[in-house]
């Protein structure tokens, strides 16, 4: 949520900056801007994208080799031209760009309000510039010194960057809650909310922590705790390739990820399932596994599709480990008072890493004593960084908005979890042999069910004017029914609604006519003739289904308007591949309806404010 870069070097900066803006731009949207030193500071910005900056302006024509960058997911102000960072100082002797918020704004600003100060912008950025001016005014303290101050006194999240007309060899960013990373060069440093805008450059990195910031200049930099103890900081390795990063030959990143998804699983699963051992091995939580397996209760907290994925291991782990789970809301989850008892677990899970709320769950549970474990996929990430212990997902990064190969690497990781507890406990060995082999058959099923991509895009073109869309499952395919309808509506706009089947009578029904898509998960699974009832139901009201089923079952093109087979596997194992289906029909309708699918309207990837 907002993206932040910066360089110091002797590169021309406009070019590393809005190479870097482009490459964080899944991060927000709104607007885009740019501040580089060159005698004074030039600065351009513009609401939309950053392609629009760059229409707007000649940014060819500015020189120079320091600058920051931001790509903005509107908090506190309209996404306009003036509401877009950066903000500069009234005499434009500096200027900042922020990611995150300051919560006591208001405050400040009546506070410098009455000390003189005028505000031209709806921002909370802005009392920020105001607060580090003021204080450059009364105590006559430097830039670094002055900010350091105005710190004292936000109360908030931030990820910033400054540069100062006054010092062509000065870059200085500071971090609290929302990521930021320095890319170590030669003579050459830079700044990025994540490693998308430094891996073209470096690959040593230094990742900030809360409550650090650090001084850059073309001969070194420093890092420092905000109240100016200095600090001994590790560089680490970046691992990510810049091919990883880019479209590939997709026409979006979307369906490119989507396309991965066979590499992704073989990948999250390398060297974790064990065939001829018949195990699975789980090193980043080899320590701690006996915690898990003797928890009392897993609680397990996520957002957005990390939630739905967290769903689907609430069946996995409460099905094959027997271990009792309770999924939350992060969001929820630390306002709420949470019971946490000696036995509890909590396990977060995040594709970024780097989720506010998420993050805010994980250090609720190890605040109160609780072992808090993650599930992640950005490498590195503060998630990564804090939890007790974790597993990474290995999906490599996920640009498109809407995830998908991150949704199908949780489900794994979480099924081999689920195995790795039920061993020896809840499961045979011939059981656990069963799974074993069905885990790694997966990734050559995805691509069977990715082979029908052409047929699904016929039944885009059929519904891409529908204006609501019901999607239905049972047991671990429930949480695949709520994915399906996440997707839709984040991509296409298009209402969607997820349900457990059985509950459509409770309510949805109502809604049932001709032109409203029904969508049935309806593999022939423990609950397949519940479910098929439920169409029967449908049907009989004139709805228009489509039912996800396995190969080799024929019972229901006569039911349905429309039936995709996905390969037969156990039924704890089917989410993966019944979500599938899902994915590309939303990509092709939104594709058909003209959407923006990498960058939808209004969200941001990487959810770093509560
Ligand atoms: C945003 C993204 C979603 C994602 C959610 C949680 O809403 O648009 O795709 O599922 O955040 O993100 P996380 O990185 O914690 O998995």
């Amino acid at each position: 949520m907002c993206g932040i870069v910066g360089y110091i070097g002797e590169r021309k900066a406009v070019d590393v900056l809005m190479g870097g803006l482009k490459r964080l731009e899944y991060r927000g949207y709104d607007s885009a801007g740019v501040a580089v030193v060159n005698g004074g500071l030039k600065i351009c910005k513009k609401k939309g994208k950053v392609g629009d900056l760059s229409e707007a302006f000649d940014l060819t024509l500015i020189e120079g080799s320091l600058g920051i960058g931001h790509t903005r997911w509107a908090t506190h102000g309209a996404p306009t031209d003036v509401n877009a960072h950066p903000h500069s100082s009234k005499s434009g002797d500096f200027a900042l760009v922020h990611n995150g918020i300051i919560e006591n704004y208001a405050a400040l600003r009546e506070r410098l309000t009455q000390n003189g100060h005028e505000f031209e912008t709806q921002t909370d950025t802005e009392v920020l510039v105001r607060l580090i001016e003021d204080f450059q005014a009364s105590s006559g303290a430097c830039l670094i010194e002055s900010l350091q101050q105005a710190l004292a006194h936000v109360v908030g999240t931030y990820g910033l960057a400054l540069v100062s007309a006054q010092d062509p060899d000065l870059l200085i960013a500071a971090r609290n809650g929302s990521p930021l990373i320095l890319g170590v060069g030669e003579n050459e440093y830079f700044l990025g909310s994540d490693a998308a805008p430094i891996v073209e450059y470096t690959r040593q990195v230094v990742y900030l922590n809360d409550g650090e910031m650090v001084v850059v200049r073309r001969s070194g930099y420093e890092v420092r705790t905000i109240d100016n103890v200095l600090l001994d900081k590790e560089v680490h390795g970046l691992e990510l390739d810049l091919e990883e990063i880019e479209k590939g030959g997709f026409s979006h990143f979307m369906l490119k990820e989507i396309f991965e998804q066979p590499t992704s699983l073989e990948n999250a699963m390398r060297g974790r399932v064990r065939l001829e051992e018949q195990r699975i091995m789980l090193g980043g939580l080899l320590d701690v596994m006996d915690e898990l397996k003797n928890a009392d209760r897993i609680i397990i907290c996520a957002c957005g599709t990390s939630w739905h994925a967290a769903l689907v291991g609430e069946y996995l782990l409460e099905g094959l480990a027997r271990i009792p789970v309770e999924v939350e809301y992060a969001s929820e989850f630390r306002y709420r008072q949470p019971i946490l008892r000696k036995g509890d677990v909590v396990l977060v899970i995040s594709q970024s890493g780097e989720t506010a709320d998420t993050l805010a769950a994980l250090r609720e549970a190890k605040s109160r004593g609780t072992p808090a474990f993650a599930i992640c996929n950005t490498v590195g990430s503060t998630i990564a960084r804090e939890s007790d212990a974790g597993v990474y997902l290995h999906a490599g990064p996920e640009i498109g908005v809407a995830s998908t190969k991150s949704f199908t690497a949780q489900v794994m990781v979480l099924t081999m979890l689920a195995l790795k507890l039920a061993e020896g406990k809840s499961l045979s060995k011939e059981e656990l042999d069963g799974y074993l082999s069905e885990l790694l058959a997966l990734p050559d099923k995805i691509r069977r069910v990715l082979d029908q991509n052409d047929e699904i895009k016929k039944l885009a073109q059929m519904h891409r004017y529908a204006s609501n869309f019901l999607y239905l499952g049972r047991g671990p395919n429930f949480p695949v029914a709520l994915e399906g309808a996440l997707k839709l509506k984040e991509i296409s706009y298009i209402h969607a609604e997820g349900y457990p089947a059985a509950e459509m009578k409770h309510g949805p029904i109502a809604l049932i006519d001709e032109l409203m898509p029904v969508v049935f998960i309806a593999i022939r699974d423990s609950t397949y003739e519940k479910v098929v009832s439920n169409i029967e139901e449908v049907v009989a009201r004139s709805g228009y289904v489509i039912a996800i089923t396995d190969e080799g079952n024929g019972e229901l093109d006569t039911l349905c308007d429309h039936v995709i087979r996905v390969p037969k596997t156990l039924e704890f194992l089917s989410p993966v591949l019944t979500v599938l289906p899902l994915q590309l029909l939303s990509y092709h309708i939104a594709v058909l309806r003209g959407c923006d699918v990498d960058q939808p309207r209004n969200l941001a990837k990487s959810v770093t404010v509560e």
